[in-house]
């Protein structure tokens, strides 16, 4: 059994607190019955319908934890008939990637079909920590990454603070490995920031997502989120 106004939000419908609102004005029914209580409890098998439509609350909530390879698109479907994420992971729920690597990015992916969680990680006012190992061309300098740390225009909007430092610098290759935090998750952000302060990015891989790691997964492999670790991911957003 949960709160009703949870069991609202996660399917994905509107936040918690625009649930409580909705309640509270009479627009939920439970079973055929109008509910304004906000601490009511109901559970998968329960009818809910919101301003008289019915909710998508029947299937239970899962998390997967993807370490996502090179050469997957991050879709559910792709036009050029291209290898998704959804082909590497089991097929019977209904679950959606959180956010988006590129085609040729590798690492930490998550999808769920809880819609308030993939709400919540990835609304830029959450500000949820994406760590990046970026392997980039030339010999990055340290006032460049300073750049990046206090802002860049891409798509003509600056980005926001970011943490930068090099992790190894290789003058015989001329290449760099620079870990990129971001707290912010723009259409292309690492390659266009580094684009901004005149780099290629050759490679790049999320490291982390939150608190999250794919160090014990194999390229291409899952598992699921504890419950432990859905909660933290809520706490971490909901501070
Ligand atoms: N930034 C990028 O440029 N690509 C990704 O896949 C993720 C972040």
């Amino acid at each position: 059994m949960e709160r009703l106004q949870k069991v609202i939000a996660s399917s994905g419908y509107c936040s918690r607190r625009k649930a409580e609102e909705l309640i509270v004005e009479g627009k939920v029914k439970v079973n055929g019955k109008v509910i304004t209580e906000l601490g009511t409890k109901v559970d998968y098998n329960d009818t809910v319908l919101v301003n008289g439509k019915p909710l998508n609350n029947k299937e239970e909530k899962t998390y997967y934890l993807l370490n996502k390879p090179r050469g997957v698109v991050t879709t559910v479907k792709d036009e050029k008939d291209r290898k998704t994420v959804m082909e590497l992971i089991p097929n019977d729920k209904r679950v959606y990637p959180v956010g988006r690597l590129d085609y040729d990015t590798t690492g930490v992916l998550i999808l769920t079909n809880d819609g308030e969680l993939t709400n919540l990680l990835t609304h830029p006012k959450n500000h949820v920590e994406k760590t990046y190992i970026a392997k980039v061309e030339g010999l990055v300098m340290k006032q460049d990454l300073e750049k990046l740390c206090n802002g860049v225009i891409i798509d003509g909007k600056k980005t926001s603070r970011a943490k930068a430092r090099i992790k190894k610098m290789d003058k015989k290759t001329n290449h760099t490995i620079v870990e990129l935090v971001i707290y912010e998750g723009r259409n292309h952000q690492v390659k266009k920031m580094f684009e901004a302060i005149g780099y290629k990015v050759l490679k790049l891989k999320r490291e982390k997502f939150s608190f999250l790691s794919v160090s014990n997964l194999k390229s291409g492999e899952y598992r699921l989120l504890s419950v432990k670790e859905v909660k933290k991911l809520y706490s971490e957003v909901q501070k």
